[in-house]
């Protein structure tokens, strides 16, 4: 493999300090060196004047609905959505059919995916076998087959008992839990358990005030504690979003106008330390009914870089900062894994954003399977134009070059 020399960009990471106009150069797959370099043979070089170059985004709550509902997202399409958004790495889901809740279907997604996948795939895996709220799973046998962290996703672990058992037997393997936020007193429950046991907890797609107070009064107490939203539920709000389109059904469910003030106000405050599409594919069919019965869920994967860009950092609501440590660092620190960053010896995974490319988000053209997207029809200003992996360019100007770059 060629390195790889990127140009005259903005190099910018700020969980390692880095903001200047730069160059960067890959060899192999990791950062060889990050400052002015020189050409020196036979790179592939990507001139980067006026764009940023990010460490690798990472997305850890993604659904690619492989195996089971292959129609909806296979790991295939939703890593070459991935790539198309920006994204090196994505975590993805258990709630596949069946749920992963077994070592042979975490090996299953890592084999498909060293196959098949345009990025980085890691699987979670189920913290309840079928996803029924009863029994927890194996950790330790997931854990070594390859899961980075467990979660019911689709479900809150009702019983208390049983998510205290499952926090105790994450705690003896080191397995992340991401749960399931379905409400104020679901968290209030598990930070309880947090402070109990001395594990951590990360809350997903939280969506209202009272669940960023809680999450934060949590953190204040030293807990380990950290909260995710996704860009729906930061740019969205139940009272601006069109009456009975099925395309804004999502669960949780859009809140209100404050709700979404909270959440921002938590986010630049670092409670919420993750951004995180929770990308979503379902088939037009799961979409074209009355919307109390159509399947909740948005995809994101191709939308989050322009809209945390257009509508949050530009509008000056959030730090370009923040959304970058929120898309790198933050998830590489829930998941307890290498964070990307932008310096010598780090892995060779970097984005380059366009924060002038104008655009209008138009869902026949992603590579997802899927179109169920709230955005459909919105003008964005931001966008990743340049998406590498481990040393590989996997997309550039919306083309996916190659397959197979998997963890
Ligand atoms: O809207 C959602 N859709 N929320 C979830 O928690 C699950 C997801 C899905 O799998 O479709």
């Amino acid at each position: 493999m060629k390195a790889l020399l990127i140009k005259g960009g903005r190099l910018f990471d700020p969980a390692s300090r880095v903001d200047a106009v730069g160059d960067l150069l890959i060899q192999g797959d990791r950062i060889a060196a990050v400052g002015s370099v020189e050409r020196v043979g036979e790179e592939q070089v990507i001139e980067a004047a006026g764009l940023f170059v990010l460490p690798g985004l990472m997305d850890i709550h993604v659904h690619l609905r492989e195996p089971g509902q292959e129609h909806k997202e296979t790991i295939a399409s939703g890593t070459r959505a991935a790539a198309a958004g920006g994204f090196a790495l994505v975590a993805c889901e258990p709630n596949t059919s069946p749920p992963r809740d077994t070592a042979a279907r975490v090996r299953e997604v890592l084999e498909i995916a060293a196959r098949r996948a345009a990025v980085r795939v890691l699987p979670k895996c189920a913290i309840t076998r079928g996803q029924q709220g009863e029994k927890v799973t194996d950790f330790a046998a997931l854990r070594a087959a390859g899961a980075v962290a467990a979660s019911d996703d689709g479900f809150a672990v009702a019983d208390a008992g049983v998510m205290r058992e499952a926090m105790a037997a994450a705690k003896r393997v080191r397995l992340p839990l991401t749960v399931h936020v379905d409400g104020p007193e679901m968290v209030e429950r598990d930070i309880g358990l947090a402070a109990e046991l001395d594990w951590r907890v990360h809350f997903s797609h939280v969506s209202l005030a009272e669940e960023v107070e809680l999450i934060a009064g949590a953190r204040d107490r030293g807990l380990r504690v950290s909260g995710e939203a996704t860009p729906h539920h930061l740019s969205l709000c139940a009272e601006e979003a069109p009456e009975g389109d099925a395309n804004f059904r999502v669960n949780p469910p859009l809140r209100s106008a404050r709700d979404r003030a909270a959440l921002r106000q938590g986010l630049a405050d670092g409670v919420i330390s993750v951004i995180a599409s929770d990308h979503a594919p379902h088939s037009a069919e799961d979409k074209a009914q009355p919307y109390d019965q159509a399947r909740p869920g948005v995809i994101g994967l191709e939308t989050t870089v322009g809209v945390i860009w257009g509508e949050l950092i530009r509008s000056g609501l959030v730090a370009l900062e923040t959304v970058v440590k929120a898309t790198t660092s933050g998830p590489a620190e829930v998941l307890g894994i290498e964070a990307p960053a932008l310096r010598e010896g780090a892995m060779g995974d970097v984005a380059l954003v366009d924060p002038e490319c104008d655009w209008v988000v138009d869902p026949e053209q992603f590579q997802s399977k899927a179109r169920n997207c709230p955005f459909a029809g919105r003008k964005l200003r931001g966008k990743a134009v340049a998406t590498i992996v481990g040393g590989r360019v996997v997309m550039r100007e919306d083309e996916i070059m190659e397959l197979g770059a998997a963890a």
